[in-house]
């Protein structure tokens, strides 16, 4: 000021300085004195009050000096005397009081015309007193946000009558939303966001008509949406997301037409987007995305949102086109629609801006890019169709990869040509020109062909697989019966169905029970990646062990689930793997349980096995190993003869040859299980299909549909348990045929000794077992026949089987004497007669050695239908010596 200046000139005009200093001073003195009479707390009950609150939240004296006015305190407000408000957002603590920080503010009680409290921040781990409701009378502005509170949200706070603000965001909040909340009418913001709350929203919340700000995001409430939201006619703001909220969106949320902000993102909202969300008229940003909101966009929707700056889509199940209104408001920068199923051409892509970021990606959007991309500060175009050239001046933030244009990182020329034909679009094939010329539209066409006989033949033939599959097993259980009387398997299932009509697929589990058995599907409960689903160990609630195949969709063919699940609805037999039940309640995974085998597959307990070094228990595993054989027949027989039309396994392997705790054989893997084709539902499609799925050597071929096949599998399965060389049933690999066609030639009916080459040497087997060891070693020398037409049925090798020293003794006894025809004929007749009578093949010719599996079916047919052959003998089934000599000259070629 000018005090210096006027004490220093007090000899030129003193009187008039002093009057100007005794002016000032006075003015500054009323100034203070008013304004200390303002701010001075009257009320000593408030003073000790507010005294107890700095104690028990302990505050440094730094801020509320002791001594001081306590007005004057950091963040106290008064007015007329009384404390008004209290900000201790902040504030710190003093050594002391960070040692036990609670929630401590009981004076609080005494501060009667406190209007806001505001605690933000500050570290406050404890519950909200009960009492906040009951006594803060005249409060107004609740901010508790970020303070590391807990426990529930009093319902008591809903007696805070006048309160308007209500901040208790970012806590740890549990519990649900006090429906009392909804009685606090003068209230605009209530910000619950950022906590653990659960349950639903309560629905009396259509009373608070001043309410302008809702946020309720990120917790776990769940439920629908209450439509009387709709009726909270002030809202600007209303953020639900990231919670579990489900159902449709409520048409009644359309009626907030001062809505500026409406996020609904994470949420399991299904249904379609209403139309009547067109009544959002002030709307700028909306954020829908990560739900299953499905179905189209309706065109009126965006007509009326033309002040939309954000519309975020993403991660829904929308199809449809993009509708023009919303690719025409000129506001609009942001615009994530990825991962939808949008379709259609796009036409063009309005925004006035330049800094505009469009998100298109992961969609089906198709046709040429017309518009200029040079606009967007970013844009994402990838995983779509779009085809042609990229616009001229489009480098940048622009991603255009996996689509259908001629650049690089695109789609494969075969999905875009499919893709466009399939809806019969022009598509500008970017083929050479050599190939161009050769007339494009042709093969257009040929695509658009393929596309849709290809469907109409995928159709027929799953009609006539399910048609088949229906027919199955008149005799069903009879025969279930009748077989498991000829094995030494007892017959363990009283619950079959009496009718083999009624399905029977086990108990309906629900997925939590699937992931309760699992413990969530853990590794440490994996037993195997299976080629038709994975395998889980689990336990049900009653303790008993299954094992959980785990069939996801998006990886394994649907059809295969539903073969197996259709087998099993039609098929019961004790020879295969108990089904315990299913769960199909989850969409992109089924389940089937399995009773628990102790024994594994055949594959792990071959190996186990050979690994034992006791004398003993080496001799008895032949006995298991030749047990496993006729198990395994038992259960093919059954399919191959007891079933009309004759059912194939089509994936016979030591994985798929399950064993129970006694090493009784429960055939598994049946996702395979296919009507054999050749019988009387075979018709022109099945025909042509075949024709594609003859071979046997082709590694990824479609697996053929003959009984002869599985003999040829079954053949080296039983080559495995004769030699103990692993793996040799599961590969089909150049080196595997070269050893198979080694170790045949060590199997002779003429010398049995030739076999122990080829016998497991961790086998010890006295002579007598050296017989059936020697005996199964033709039976599989016979399955393994390259002509399928020559491999013996399956119930003969069943018999074989069981009566192993037969099949060699007939031969050995009489070999050296008595090799005439009629000697033949006698052990042939025991077993193989009636086969022999009713077989009629015809003799292919003796020279054709080719693999060729096409005549098996023809075949294989006619020994589903018996009794038709003529009576001509087939020597060529059972190894007997003329045309075995023969076989091995055409070897040896
Ligand atoms: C406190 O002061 C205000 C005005 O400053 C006055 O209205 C009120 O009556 C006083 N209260 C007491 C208890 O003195
Ligand atoms: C409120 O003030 C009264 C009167 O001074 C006192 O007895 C009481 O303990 C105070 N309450 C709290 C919670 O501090
Ligand atoms: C509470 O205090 C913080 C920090 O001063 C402030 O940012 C916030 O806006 C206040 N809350 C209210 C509701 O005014
Ligand atoms: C609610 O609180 C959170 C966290 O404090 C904040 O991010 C959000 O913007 C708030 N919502 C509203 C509508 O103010
Ligand atoms: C809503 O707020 C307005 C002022 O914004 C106020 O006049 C009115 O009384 C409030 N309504 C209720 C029900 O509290
Ligand atoms: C898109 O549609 C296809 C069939 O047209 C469907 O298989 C796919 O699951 C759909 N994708 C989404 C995300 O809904
Ligand atoms: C774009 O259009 C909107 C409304 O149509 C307008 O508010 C905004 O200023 C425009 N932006 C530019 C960069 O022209
Ligand atoms: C796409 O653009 C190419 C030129 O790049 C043009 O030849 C073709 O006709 C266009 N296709 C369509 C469907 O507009
Ligand atoms: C790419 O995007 C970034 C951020 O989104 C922006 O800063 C940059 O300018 C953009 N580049 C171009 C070439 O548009």
């Amino acid at each position: 000021m000018n005090i210096c200046c006027t004490e220093s000139q007090k000899t030129m005009e003193g009187r008039l300085g002093v009057f100007m200093i005794a002016l000032v001073l006075l003015l500054l003195f009323v100034q203070s004195g008013l304004a200390q009479e303002e701010v001075r707390l009257n009320s000593s009950i408030e003073r000790s009050a507010l005294l107890d609150l700095r104690t028990s939240l302990g505050l440094r004296g730094k801020d509320w000096p002791i001594k001081g006015e306590p007005c004057k305190w950091i963040g106290v407000e008064c007015s007329n005397g009384r404390v008004i408000g209290i900000t201790i957002s902040g504030l710190r603590r003093t050594h002391e009081g960070r040692k036990k920080p609670t929630f401590a503010v009981d004076s609080l009680v005494n501060l009667t015309s406190l209007v806001y409290f505001n605690a933000s921040g500050f570290y406050l781990p404890g519950s909200i007193p009960d009492w906040f409701g009951q006594s803060l009378n005249a409060l107004q502005v609740l901010d508790l946000r970020s303070a590391s509170i807990l426990g529930p949200i009093p319902s008591s706070l809903g007696g805070l009558s006048r309160l308007t603000q209500l901040h208790l965001s970012h806590n740890k909040l549990t519990g649900s939303i006090p429906s009392s909340l909804g009685q606090l009418e003068e209230l605009s913001v209530l910000n619950l966001s950022q906590n653990s709350l659960t349950g639903f929203i309560p629905s009396g919340f259509s009373s608070l008509v001043n309410l302008t700000r809702l946020d309720l995001s990120s917790n776990f409430l769940s439920g629908s949406i209450p439509p009387d939201l709709g009726n909270l006619s002030r809202l600007q703001f209303l953020s639900l997301s990231d919670n579990s909220l489900a159902a449709s969106i409520p048409v009644q949320l359309g009626d907030l037409a001062r809505l500026l902000v409406l996020n609904l993102s994470k949420n399991s909202l299904s249904g379609s987007l209403p139309l009547e969300l067109s009544g959002l008229r002030s709307l700028r940003r909306m954020d829908i995305g990560d739900n299953s909101i499905e179905g189209q966009l309706p065109e009126g929707l965006f007509s009326n949102l033309s002040q939309l700056q954000v519309v975020v889509l993403t991660g829904n199940k929308l199809d449809g086109e993009l509708p023009v209104a919303l690719l025409s408001i000129l506001s609009l920068q942001i615009l994530d629609v990825s991962s939808n199923n949008f379709t259609g051409f796009l036409p063009s892509l309005s925004t006035n801006g330049t800094g505009a970021q469009f998100n298109l990606s992961n969609n089906m959007l198709y046709g040429n890019l017309t518009f200029s991309l040079s606009k967007f500060s970013w844009i994402d175009l990838s995983s779509n169709y779009f085809q042609g050239k990229l616009p001229e001046h489009s480098q940048g933030n622009v991603t255009v990869t996996k689509n259908c244009l001629q650049m690089d990182n695109q789609r494969s020329w075969q999905d875009c040509r499919l893709f466009y034909a399939e809806r019969r679009l022009p598509f500008d094939d970017p083929m050479p020109p050599e190939l161009e010329s050769d007339s494009k539209s042709n093969k257009r066409l040929i695509f658009i062909l393929v596309g849709i006989f290809g469907g109409i033949f995928f159709i027929v033939l799953l009609v006539v697989v399910l048609l088949v599959l229906r027919k199955i097993c008149d005799k069903d259980i009879a025969s279930q019966r009748g077989s498991a009387n000829v094995g030494p398997v007892p017959v363990d299932s009283p619950s079959l169905p009496k009718d083999p009509s009624v399905s029977w697929v086990g108990e309906s589990f629900s997925y939590e029970q699937m992931l309760h058995f699992t413990s969530d599907f853990s590794e440490t409960n994996l037993i195997k990646h299976g080629h038709s689903g994975d395998l889980f160990k689990g336990f049900l609630e009653s303790g008993m062990p299954v094992v959980i195949k785990k069939v996801d969709l998006r990886s394994f063919k649907k059809e295969s689930f539903m073969m197996e699940m259709e087998f099993f609805s039609k098929v019961s037999h004790v020879r295969f793997v108990p089904l315990l039940g299913h769960c199909l309640e989850h969409e992109g995974e089924k389940f089937f349980v399995y009773k628990y085998l102790p024994n594994g597959d055949l594959e792990n307990s071959l190996h186990r096995n050979t690994r034992v070094e006791d004398d003993r228990l080496q001799s008895q595993d032949w006995i298991t190993r030749l047990k496993i054989a006729i198990g395994a027949a038992e259960a093919l027989a059954y399919l191959h003869h007891d079933c009309t039309p004759p059912l194939v396994h089509r994936d016979i392997q030591a994985s798929s040859i399950l064993l129970d705790d006694k090493f009784e054989v429960r055939l598994g893997s049946l996702s395979e299980v296919h009507a054999q084709e050749g019988d009387a539902n075979q018709n022109v499609l099945t025909r042509l299909l075949r024709k594609s799925q003859t071979s046997e050597q082709g590694l990824s071929a479609p697996l053929p549909m003959t009984c002869a096949h599985d003999v040829y599998c079954f053949g080296k399965v039983l080559l495995e348990l004769v030699t103990g060389k692993l793996g040799i049933s599961k590969a089909n690999d150049a080196s595997t045929r070269e050893w198979l066609d080694n170790t045949i030639r060590c199997i002779s009916i003429y010398d049995k000794e030739l076999v122990t080459k080829i016998v497991d040497p961790s086998l010890i087997i006295d002579e007598d077992l050296l017989e059936e060891v020697w005996a199964m070693a033709i039976v599989a020398r016979s399955c393994l026949n390259p002509k399928p037409s020559k491999r013996p049925p399956m119930k003969y090798i069943l018999k074989a089987l069981e009566n192993p020293l037969k099949v060699v003794r007939v031969e050995s006894s009489s070999s050296a004497k008595l090799r005439t025809t009629s000697s033949r004929r006698s052990w042939s007749a025991v077993f193989f007669g009636s086969w022999r009578h009713s077989s009629s093949e015809s003799g292919t010719a003796p020279g054709n050695t080719n693999r060729d599996s096409s005549s098996g079916s023809k075949h294989a047919g006619r020994v589903g239908s018996q009794g038709s052959g003529g009576n001509r003998l087939s020597n060529e089934i059972f190894p007997e010596p003329v045309e075995m000599q023969d076989v091995e000259r055409q070897d040896s070629h």
